[in-house]
């Protein structure tokens, strides 16, 4: 079978992502709630969660509903219908800086096309982007993301580099990469250049977990404004993650354009951009900024996030359980690695968290997120949480590690047993064992 799959599949697999470092691809043969059966019938407790979209588990009941309904009215309608207001404006009530919005599919669609409105509306090229932060695989603004390609440093500004191969050089003339939090370099950058508009994860989630740090995000707004240029909230991990008004909530700081998607459909392959009435009024058909496309805005999808949606709202103890679970993890796992003598830290938001081995001390930027990663001890603890029944715990990227994502679907028994394995890893290879 294996043989058969890496014959027709690239790599064995249809999404890169999916062939694990150490294991390569986990074929599964079902999931339920938050966990998952492999082809041998061995169950693990999922930590990816369709990468951070299964926020409500892996077979949530209102999935079925959203078939049904969408079936009953006909499933494939690609139309307007009354349901794509219904889902705007439940977006626009919890997150009302989003006040003209556009539904697309993915998040790596929805970032570019982002970008495309702030150059429209401002006249602009330019884009400046933080280092670390992921905003998915576009040839705009894949640079700059992984640790392999930390770009030489001068002036605090960063050589972009490319996350991939196949992006034209050119494409690099476009994106201005500074390190998060470094407001002097933003300022000069802002001041000197032909800035469209700055993108960010306001609080970063994808690779390492990055907090805004003081009054950054306050900063940066005003800058902003004062230059005229777009700020865009890329809140495809952050959005309905923490509360149901996003990270923007939490910090209390409105961007000119926000982009949503994961817990948005909950597992439905949905996007939506959104943003200040002057800014989205570029976008077709009242202006000339095309964003349209065969699946905008398609029934199905927009059923499903509307449920997800109306689940959450009607559930708000599923947050106040998430932070609870949140908190409980980050503490004892943080007790195991002082009790084993691990150097190491484990740090989060709202179940996002990251486990980092080989330093103490994680800072609030790119650099000092990656910087003295403990890859071999790392890999070691990696293998065995995932011999043990862990799926996407630990999982290591090139050059960092990638954050476990914990819903409120998993139960203090899940953690309580993850925590069992993740302490006899310790106890196994840690060499001042007690
Ligand atoms: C912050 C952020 N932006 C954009 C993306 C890309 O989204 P998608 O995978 O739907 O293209 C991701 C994906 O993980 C993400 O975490």
């Amino acid at each position: 079978m294996d043989n058969i799959r890496n014959k027709l599949l690239i790599g064995g697999v249809s999404n890169g992502w999916n062939s694990f470092s150490v294991y390569g691809p986990t074929i599964v043969s079902k999931t339920e709630g938050v966990y998952l059966w492999d082809n041998n019938n061995k169950k693990y407790i999922d930590y990816c969660m369709g990468w951070g979209s299964h926020f409500l588990g892996n077979t949530p009941e209102f999935a079925k509903r959203a078939f049904e309904l969408a079936y009953s009215k006909g499933f494939g309608i690609q139309y307007e219908t009354d349901f794509q207001l219904l889902l705007a404006q439940k977006i626009n009530q919890y997150i009302p800086s989003m006040e003209k919005i556009r539904f697309t599919n993915t998040g790596t669609e929805s970032t570019m096309q982002a970008i495309k409105i702030a150059r429209a509306y401002t006249g602009r090229d330019k884009i400046v982007k933080f280092e670390g932060h992921f905003h998915g695989v576009n040839d705009y603004l894949n640079f700059g993301n992984d640790a392999s390609l930390l770009g030489d440093k001068e002036d605090g500004i960063i050589t972009s580099l490319p996350g991939s191969s196949g992006i034209p050089k050119e494409m690099s003339k476009y994106i201005e990469i500074i390190e998060y939090n470094d407001l002097e370099t933003f300022k000069k950058v802002l001041s000197n250049s032909d800035i469209a508009g700055v993108i960010l994860e306001p609080v970063c989630l994808a690779s390492a977990i990055m907090y805004p740090q003081d009054s950054f995000l306050t900063e940066i707004r005003k800058l902003c404004d004062m230059y005229g240029i777009v700020l865009i909230f890329d809140e495809v991990m952050s959005g309905f993650r923490s509360n149901l008004g996003g990270a923007q909530k939490d910090f209390e700081i409105n961007p000119d354009i926000t982009v949503l998607s994961k817990i948005l459909g909950c597992g439905f392959p949905i996007s939506a951009i959104g943003g200040k009435t002057e800014i989205l009024s570029v976008v077709d058909p009242i202006g000339d900024c095309v964003i349209s496309g065969t699946n905008n805005g398609r029934l199905l999808n927009v059923m499903g996030a509307l449920l997800a949606l109306e689940e959450l709202e009607m559930h708000p103890e599923y947050y106040s359980h998430l932070h609870r679970l949140s908190e409980y993890f980050i503490k004892k796992s943080n007790e195991l690695l002082i009790q084993y003598g691990v150097n190491g830290v484990v740090k989060g938001y709202a179940g996002r968290i990251v486990i980092h081995f080989g330093t103490t001390k994680l800072g609030d930027n790119f650099r000092s997120s990656v910087s003295g990663w403990d890859r071999e001890f790392h890999n070691k603890m990696y293998k065995y949480c995932y011999e043990n029944g862990l799926y996407g715990f630990l999982l290591p990227l090139k050059y960092c590690p990638e954050p476990i994502c914990i819903t409120p679907k998993h139960t203090f028994d899940d953690i309580d047993q993850t925590l069992e394995i993740f302490e006899n890893g310790l106890k196994l290879y840690c060499k001042n064992n007690v």
